[in-house]
């Protein structure tokens, strides 16, 4: 592998360099400006910059329907929000002062915008559990997991338990952003997703079972780590962090984002299908186990999630005999008629118990979410059953087949239609939103199998 000299192509003008002494040889260093410019990274680290700049931690301070929640949040609030949402969405802008509401942020310049490298690789400290009480170190170290790296003009480099995937600690700085307690009155722990996976197998299993979210979300691969003189091949990470949201506007690197996020939703489910008649009734039985998240599914902001289960059963003509979750792309969940409908997420209430979906409003919320997997032991005093089982019952001999999927639209579109609605949020945006399907879950019952139940042999 013949490293490239990008060093020599960047642009010296842009990046400032001020000489730092390094042992006995007096090497040139990026200063503090430079090394917070996601941009400086991109001639050595190519392949982790294109990464990076089209993940959702590149987008979060561009997403609009964050924008738009921020500001009706602010308004409603009389600005009691503060830098609460843009302190996790834009940190490096709040801690540089370049913001103190997020109210301003499409001036804020680029380098500033989202979750940046220099933000994760300078972390040297997480204090807590939830909203991102995170301590960055001032000596424009570059942190990670590579405990030999080779010597570069650009930084120094340093090995941190907080940005190896292989060590339990580096849970604490994803999990710090990933969990959410909304500011008083309310201390609601709205986001989860840190708590769900240390209660789960993947954080207190055997240690073979153990995965962090980096071993999950930040594949390795082999590769070398910087294009410059000196390196070897390693293996290297993934940094497009894929989960379920994708960008709504024009943004880099959109079909690669969304092509790593379906193979990844199609393995997440496993999904067991029954179908049987007595006495005139048929009894469509569909069960669903979360076997890849390692926390609930879905997780995180499951409050403006709609993950549901659309079941169709046909008679022998291929005439439909019984639906439910059938949601038409241009509709919200919430307003389908259906009595059937199998839906997972968080629903919030307001004060007064009436459904609300804005966080300064949500006082209380009831949850129907997939589980992690527990313990796989079932003699554990942990484990627990993850299945998740649902009856469809009909008047009607046996189907002649059924089809079964689950499917996942990221925001809902009652949530765009309010902020519409307020004035906050371009109703351009509202078509832009997918609702995706999850392949693993996805089977087909057949009569003429002769079979209850599809797959036959899964447990
Ligand atoms: C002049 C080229 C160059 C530039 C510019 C550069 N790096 Fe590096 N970086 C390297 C080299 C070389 C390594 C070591 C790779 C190895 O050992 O395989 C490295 C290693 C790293 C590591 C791993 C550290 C460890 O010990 O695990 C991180 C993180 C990193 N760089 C981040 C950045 C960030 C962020 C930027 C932009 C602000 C940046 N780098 C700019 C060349 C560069
Ligand atoms: C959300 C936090 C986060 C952001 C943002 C981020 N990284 Fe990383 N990066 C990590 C973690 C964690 C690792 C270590 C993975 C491991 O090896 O366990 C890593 C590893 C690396 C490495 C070492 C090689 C490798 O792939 O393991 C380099 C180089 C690097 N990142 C550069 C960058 C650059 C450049 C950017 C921005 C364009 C960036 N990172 C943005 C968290 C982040
Ligand atoms: C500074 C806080 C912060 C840290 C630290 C952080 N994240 Fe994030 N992460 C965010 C924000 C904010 C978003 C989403 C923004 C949006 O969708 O508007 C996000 C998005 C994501 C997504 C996509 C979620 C989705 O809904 O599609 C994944 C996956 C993810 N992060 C994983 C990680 C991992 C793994 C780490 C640790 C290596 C990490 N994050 C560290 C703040 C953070
Ligand atoms: C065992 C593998 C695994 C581990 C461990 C894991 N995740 Fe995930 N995560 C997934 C998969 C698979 C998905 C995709 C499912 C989906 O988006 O519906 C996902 C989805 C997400 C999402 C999108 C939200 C949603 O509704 O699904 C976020 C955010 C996220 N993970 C963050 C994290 C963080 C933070 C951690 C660590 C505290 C973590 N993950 C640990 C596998 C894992
Ligand atoms: C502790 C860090 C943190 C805080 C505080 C925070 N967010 Fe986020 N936000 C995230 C993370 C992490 C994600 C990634 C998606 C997930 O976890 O499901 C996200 C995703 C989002 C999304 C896209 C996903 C969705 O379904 O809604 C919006 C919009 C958003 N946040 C708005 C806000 C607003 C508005 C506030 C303040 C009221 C806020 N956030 C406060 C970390 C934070």
């Amino acid at each position: 592998m013949s490293a490239k000299h990008a060093w020599a192509t960047l642009s010296f003008a842009a990046l400032a360099l001020v000489a730092v002494a390094c042992g006995d040889t007096a090497s040139p260093r990026l200063d503090a400006a430079a090394m917070r410019d996601p941009e400086s990274c991109a001639g050595c680290h190519a392949a982790h910059y294109t990464e990076w700049s089209g993940s959702m931690h590149a987008y979060a301070s561009f997403d609009p329907v964050f924008l738009a929640m921020n500001q009706r949040g602010q308004r409603e609030t009389g600005g009691a929000l503060g830098d609460f949402c843009v302190n996790c969405h834009a940190p490096m802008a709040v801690r540089l002062g370049l913001t103190t509401d997020g109210l301003n942020l499409d001036s804020v310049p680029a380098f500033a915008q989202g979750v940046t490298c220099f933000f994760c690789h300078s972390v040297t400290a997480v204090e807590g559990t939830h909203n991102a009480p995170i301590v960055l170190g001032d000596d424009l170290v570059m942190r990670g997991a590579i405990a030999d790296p080779v010597d570069n003009p650009a930084h120094a480099s340093t090995h941190s338990p907080l940005l190896d995937r292989t060590r339990i600690e580096s849970a604490n700085l994803c999990g710090s952003c990933h969990d959410i307690v909304t500011p008083p009155p309310h201390e609601l722990h709205l986001e989860r997703t840190f708590a769900e996976w240390k209660a789960s197998l993947f954080s207190h299993g055997l240690e073979y079972e153990r995965a962090t979210c980096g071993s999950c979300h930040m594949k390795g691969r082999d590769d070398v780590a910087a294009e410059f003189d000196g390196v070897f091949l390693r293996q290297v990470h993934d940094h497009k962090m894929v989960g379920v949201d994708v960008a709504l506007t024009p943004f880099p690197e959109r079909e690669a984002q969304r092509a790593q996020l379906q193979k990844e939703l199609d393995t997440t489910l496993l999904g067991r299908l029954c179908v049987v008649e007595k006495a005139g009734k048929t009894t469509i039985t569909v069960r669903l186990e979360n076997q890849a998240a390692g926390h609930s599914w879905p997780s995180g902001a499951a409050q403006d999630r709609r993950a549901f289960v659309e079941v169709v059963a046909y008679d022998a003509t291929d005439a439909v005999v019984f639906a439910s979750g059938v949601v038409p792309s241009n509709m919200p969940v919430a307003e389908i008629a259906d009595p059937n409908l199998w839906r997972f997420g968080d629903t919030g209430f307001d004060v007064n118990g009436k459904e609300a979906h804005m966080f300064w409003e949500l006082a209380s919320l009831t949850s129907e979410l997939l589980p992690a997997p527990f313990v796989s032991d079932k003699n554990s005093p942990e484990w627990q059953d993850i299945h998740r089982t649902r009856d469809y019952l009909y008047d009607g001999p046996l189907p002649s087949r059924v089809t079964m999927r689950a499917r996942i639209r990221p925001i809902d579109l009652d949530v765009l239609d309010s902020l519409i609605e307020s004035g906050d949020l371009d109703s351009a945006v509202r078509s832009e939103m997918p609702t995706f399907n999850l392949d693993g879950s996805a089977l087909e019952w057949k009569l003429s199998l002769g079979l209850p139940c599809y797959p036959k042999d899964h447990e």
